[in-house]
């Protein structure tokens, strides 16, 4: 029998629950990784490798963990990141995230390969709801252009462009489990032709283009006044590069382990960028985030300690929303928030802006 909705008590619990009562093949996609999954478990277990230099008789009476990203104020740093396929797992699709987002005053990076479509996701949202759009670069660079300029007008507030997948990963648990059931909206995006029997990652990415390069940044950043991040980075020389062509920021992933196994997680990646740009001044010049792994309001504190901007947070919300809908993703998110309280407090940091690099320590990141 499935667990009340009040006995998940972490973000791992309804992986627990997902895992359980999930649909095999929805299960197969959301929680496969690349290879032998090396990278996709060790992004949340290098977390454990930072442990906390706490501050003790800080006023923390009032904590406020409130920040902005891009620009845009949020509750709390983290946003929902892009994760195709929606419907997989529930059949409302992405829009349920869309709701959980704008309950908790957080941004959602709609993704190219969502199920709803853009328009339906960018309607579901209310008021001054604020939506970032993961772009999938297609080989046809006008179709490129048409769904970047269609989000700018739509109001969407940043460009994320995915450069860690020229070709999707192999993720053979969803290949093995046989995918039939490609969401209504993938025709539309070019992922026509799809070869259904290598399960549903393969069977959605035929029109990405390998051939995209560092090259092609200045015309994206020609066609549209949205800031750009690259989402995937992986080595300090990468963000370098990233800042010299003028894009606004980077994400540090690897794609929740999807893609290259052996990948670094992002936070230890992290802790390689941070004193490199401290060194030449450059911290400012982008903003940071990471994703993979993100469990616990700890693995925020910490990613902020280390420089981040926020994290991106990919599975729990869709083994929230595929378990118990719109309460599963509202609850996920009011325990990010419950924990990130208490341990702001307890590390005696009462804004994000008391967060620094000497309340963690490091030592045990296998930095060289
Ligand atoms: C993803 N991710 C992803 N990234 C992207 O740029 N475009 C996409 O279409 C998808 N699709 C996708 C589907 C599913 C099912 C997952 C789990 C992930 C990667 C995603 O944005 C993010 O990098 C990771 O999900 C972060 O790791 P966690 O939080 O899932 O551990």
């Amino acid at each position: 029998r499935m667990p009340i909705l009040e006995q998940c008590y972490n973000l791992m619990d309804f992986e627990a629950v997902a895992r359980k009562v999930m649909k095999k093949t929805a299960w197969a996609y959301y929680s496969s990784g690349a290879d032998d999954e090396i990278t996709m478990r060790e992004n949340h277990s290098a977390f454990h490798k930072i442990w906390f230099r706490p501050r003790i008789l800080e006023d923390v009476e009032k904590v406020d963990f409130s920040t902005t990203m891009l620009g845009t104020k949020v509750d709390i740093p983290f946003y929902v990141t892009a994760t195709a396929l929606g419907k997989l797992g529930n059949p409302e699709g992405e829009v349920i995230l869309t709701r959980g987002a704008k309950k908790h005053n957080v941004i959602q990076m709609i993704p190219t390969l969502a199920s709803c479509s853009f328009d339906e996701i960018m309607d579901a949202a209310e008021g001054d709801q604020v939506q970032w759009l993961q772009l999938y670069v297609n080989k046809n660079r006008d179709i490129t252009k048409r769904i970047v300029q269609h989000a700018e007008k739509r109001g969407c507030k940043g460009l994320f462009i995915t450069v860690d997948a020229p070709q999707l990963g192999r993720r053979e648990k969803d290949m093995r489990s046989k995918f039939s059931d490609v969401g209504s909206n993938v025709q539309s995006t070019g992922g026509d032709n799809v070869d259904r029997s290598q399960g549903a990652a393969r069977a959605i990415s035929s029109f990405i283009d390998p051939s995209l390069s560092w090259k092609d940044i200045p015309w994206f950043l020609s066609i549209t006044k949205m800031p750009i991040l690259l989402k995937g980075v992986q080595r300090v020389e990468d963000v370098i590069r990233a800042i010299e062509v003028g894009v606004h920021g980077v994400v540090l992933s690897n794609h929740g382990g999807r893609q290259l196994d052996f990948a670094r997680s992002g936070i230890e990646v992290l802790a390689e960028v941070m004193p490199v740009l401290r060194e030449r001044g450059w911290q400012d010049r982008i903003e940071i985030y990471i994703d993979g792994g993100v469990r616990r309001a700890t693995d925020i504190i910490k990613a902020l300690c280390l420089g981040a901007k926020g994290v991106g947070i990919g599975r729990p919300f869709l083994y929230a929303m595929s378990t118990y809908g719109l309460p599963g993703v509202d609850r996920a998110m009011q325990l990010l928030k419950d924990e990130m309280e208490m341990n702001m407090r307890l590390i005696g940091c009462s804004s994000v802006g008391d967060l620094n690099p000497t309340l963690v320590d490091t030592r045990g990141l296998s930095l060289h």
